[in-house]
Formats: structure tokens, C-alpha cells, sequence
């Protein structure tokens, strides 16, 4: 066999790598035959060498291939999985899911933890008491045809080598790169069988995709990925110029996706989670826009969506009474500080990643691999680009384990608002829809 190291040389040196070399190296490093420290050296390789689309293909190929499928043959509802590349107080997936179930339709996802600044659909979950996202493929096909959805993780029967490279390129500073995103993102897609797999694709200060150029690419690699695996897609690139909802850390995420089950809290989380619901429903069921977006708003103003949550919650091992009360079964930060701007005006932009490393700085994210991450601590920050704030006023708070951490967290909050003299337009909530 090839030493590994020929292939991380040949990548560092800017050649295109054979389908089977990638296979090989990714394969061995799954199988824990090869140390972080070389798979590093390949994933870094990787991000400045680029890879093109046969690479990418190999990549995600060797992933899905590392584990088991999953499939819903038989099942009486169409299939639906959606995916986000990664934000900042992006809480979509743990909305959508209960929302898409009580629409009809069957929700079946493989997501992932924190990765680089971002916050991780199985981090929130697991905040919630008792919470297991380790579900077995079979369990998976059950809970989807009981509940109507199911949120799982990565695990050694499903796709382990995106698990893998996951937690190491957090680790590593090896995330911001379009072909390590689409591979990792698709993999986790094409090994669940949905009928619909929409992805929601970020761009701005909070994404990996800075520009909608950049988001663009992402889309395209990804969009490829699903028509050679005949899989139907569709993309939306979306506004991450901002925190999207106003929580940023785990439990405080998921007590602010309760309140928009619940109807209470309108807003840009809201609104996208609505979009993609009705875009799932319009392709899926054949319904018109409005009715379709009728129907999703009636699912959380009703409590149909809620409903759904808790099932899922308790399907998974979880605390139901999460769903009525949050704060009677999360855990709760011992310290808490108002965010106070000294300066007023009108907040014309954020800088989404800061505010998402701060929160990871407080524990809300990994440092090293296998980092346990704190449940509690993070940043709820409400104003969104466009609005007014006033010198002093409180716009949010640090929740963290200690005062130190706390005012850190505040003095890194407020250095990433400016706050300006003149009006400003809020930033369009999608951008463009692909596919
Ligand atoms: N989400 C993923 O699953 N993988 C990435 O690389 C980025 C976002």
C-alpha cells in the first residue's frame, strides 16, 4: 500500500488526487489507521490546494461508503432532510423538522456538532436532558414512521468518516472550504434516501461562505453531487450577515426554537424556517406557495409543530417537558450580564462570526477534538440590522460560568455591532433559490 504521506505530499504540491488514493487515506483515517496530525496535514492540504470536482466526488463517496444507509421504503409520507453549511443562531433544522411532521410530511437528518464558529444541531439537542442523537439506522426508520422525525447524529454505522474529519477540521482551522463542506454536508444527505433534500446555504459575516460568490460554488458542488447520486435538491443561499435568531450557544438555542414552535417569537428564524417548510411542502404535496406557507405558519401558531417537538424529544430519550416549560428542565449558567451599547443609532452590520467566537470562547464550542461542550453558557443578542438601539439600552446577555468570561463576552458582543447615524436597509432573507 502507498504510504499515506505520498498522497498528503502530492496534495501539498498542488497535483489532483487519484479517486482511490483519497479513498484509501480517508477510509484509513476512519478506521483510526492514520493520526490526526497526518489527516490534518491532508485536510489543510486540502483547503488550499482546492479539489476539483472528481476529488470531491471520491471524498464524499468514501464517506457515505464508510457506514450504513438508511431508506423509508413503505413509508405512507414523502421524505424530506434539510441541511444548513453552518451559522451563527441558526436554530432552523430544530424547527423545521417538527413543522415539516406536523405538515405531512416525514423528516429523516444526520446532522453535526459545532464546527469553527458555528453552532451544531446535535450540541443544542443534547442540552436537553437525557436527549440521544447515537440512533441506529433501524431506529431512525421507526421514529420517522411514529413521529414523523427524527435528528441524528454521525456514528460509527452512519457515515463515521465524515464524523472523523468533522471534529478534527474543527479543531484545526480546516472548515472553510467548499469542496470539505459539500462533501461533508452531502455525505451526511446521500446516506439518508429522502425524496427532498433542501440545503440551506449561508453567506456573510457568520458564514464559511463570506460572499454569495463563494456561497454560489458551494451550491454548484453540492447541487453536482446530489444529480450524480439522482437525488432531487434545491438550494437557497441565505442571509448570514447577522445572527439569524437571537440566541447563540445550546440550551439558550433550543429554549428559543420552543418559542417559535410555540408561536410566540416571530422573526427572521421564523420566517426562513417557514420558507423551507413550504418549499418542502410545494414540491413534495404539489401545493401552492401561499397555502403551503399558510399551512406551516398555522403549525406553529396552532401548536401542531410543538407537538411534534416534544415527540421527537421524547422518541430520543429527552425531557418532554422541555416543550412546555424550557427552563424547568435546561441548564442554567450561574452568571448573567446585560449587553448595554454606550452609543446609540441605528445597528448597521455585525459581525456574526465574532459573536459566534465569543460564545465559544465562554464553552458553548469545542477547543481540542472531543471537547466536552457547556450546555449552558452563550449570547442572546435580540437587534437585528436596521433597527435603533439606544446608549445604554440592554439588547441582550451573556450567560456564562464565570464573571471574567461574562465581561469578556460582552466587550467582544459590543465590539462587533456598529452602530451608525444613518438608516440602513435590513439584509434580504434569501438571496436566491437554485435548483
Ligand atoms: N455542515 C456540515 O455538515 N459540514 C460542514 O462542513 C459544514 C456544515
Amino acid at each position: 500500500v502507498k504510504d499515506p504521506r505520498r498522497i498528503v505530499a502530492a496534495k501539498r504540491d498542488g497535483e489532483t488526487l487519484a479517486p482511490v488514493d483519497i479513498e484509501a487515506f480517508v477510509g484509513a483515517y476512519a478506521r483510526g489507521e492514520i493520526s490526526d496530525a497526518l489527516a490534518a496535514a491532508f485536510l489543510m492540504a486540502c483547503l488550499l490546494r482546492g479539489m476539483d470536482a472528481s476529488e470531491t466526488l471520491a471524498l464524499t463517496r468514501t464517506m457515505v461508503a464508510s457506514g450504513d444507509t438508511v431508506s423509508f421504503r413503505g413509508l405512507d409520507r414523502p421524505t424530506v432532510d434539510k441541511h444548513s453549511t453552518g451559522g451563527v443562531a441558526d436554530g432552523v433544522t430544530l424547527v423545521f423538522a417538527p413543522v415539516a411532521a406536523a405538515l405531512g410530511l416525514a423528516v429523516a437528518k444526520l446532522s453535526g456538532r459545532g464546527l469553527g464558529h458555528t453552532g451544531g444541531t446535535l450540541d443544542k439537542l443534547e442540552s436537553i436532558p437525557g436527549l440521544r442523537t447515537d440512533l441506529s439506522p433501524s431506529q431512525i426508520e421507526r421514529q420517522v414512521a411514529s413521529v414523523g422525525c427524527a435528528i441524528a447524529a454521525q456514528s460509527p454505522t452512519l457515515v463515521p468518516a465524515d464524523g472523523a474529519v468533522y471534529a478534527l477540521r474543527d479543531a484545526t482551522a480546516t472548515v472553510p472550504s467548499v469542496p470539505l463542506i459539500a462533501a461533508s454536508v452531502m455525505s451526511k444527505k446521500l446516506a439518508v434516501e429522502t425524496d427532498l433534500i433542501l440545503l440551506d446555504v449561508k453567506t456573510g459575516s457568520g458564514a464559511f461562505m463570506k460572499t454569495t460568490a463563494e456561497a454560489e460554488a458551494l451550491v454548484r458542488a453540492c447541487l453536482e453531487l446530489a444529480r450524480g447520486w439522482g437525488r432531487s435538491a434545491a438550494a437557497a443561499v441565505t442571509d448570514m450577515s447577522q445572527p439569524l435568531g437571537d440566541a447563540v450557544g445550546n440550551a439558550l438555542d433550543v429554549a428559543e426554537a420552543v418559542e417559535v414552535l410555540r408561536g410566540a417569537q416571530r422573526g427572521r428564524l421564523r420566517r426562513l424556517t417557514v420558507l423551507f417548510a413550504a418549499r418542502a411542502l410545494e414540491t413534495l404535496h404539489g401545493i401552492a406557495h401561499e397555502e403551503a406557507s399558510a399551512a406551516a405558519e398555522r403549525s406553529l401558531d396552532e401548536g401542531t409543530a410543538l407537538d411534534r417537538f416534544r415527540r421527537m424529544v421524547e422518541a430520543q430519550g429527552g425531557d418532554p417537558r422541555v416543550a412546555d416549560d424550557p427552563w424547568s428542565v435546561l441548564p442554567r449558567a450561574p452568571v448573567r450580564m446585560p449587553i448595554q451599547p454606550d452609543r446609540g443609532g441605528v445597528l448597521s452590520a455585525v459581525d456574526a462570526e465574532e459573536i459566534g467566537l465569543a460564545s465559544n470562547a465562554l464553552g458553548a464550542g469545542r477547543v481540542r477534538k472531543g471537547d466536552p461542550v457547556d450546555p449552558a453558557v452563550g449570547i442572546v443578542l435580540r437587534p437585528k440590522v436596521g433597527e435603533r438601539l439606544e446608549a445604554g439600552e440592554q439588547v441582550g446577555e451573556v450567560h456564562a460560568r464565570s464573571e471574567a468570561e461574562g465581561t469578556e463576552a460582552v466587550r467582544r458582543v459590543l465590539g462587533a455591532l456598529t452602530v451608525g447615524d444613518d438608516p440602513v436597509q435590513p439584509p434580504p432573507l434569501v438571496h436566491e433559490w437554485y435548483g
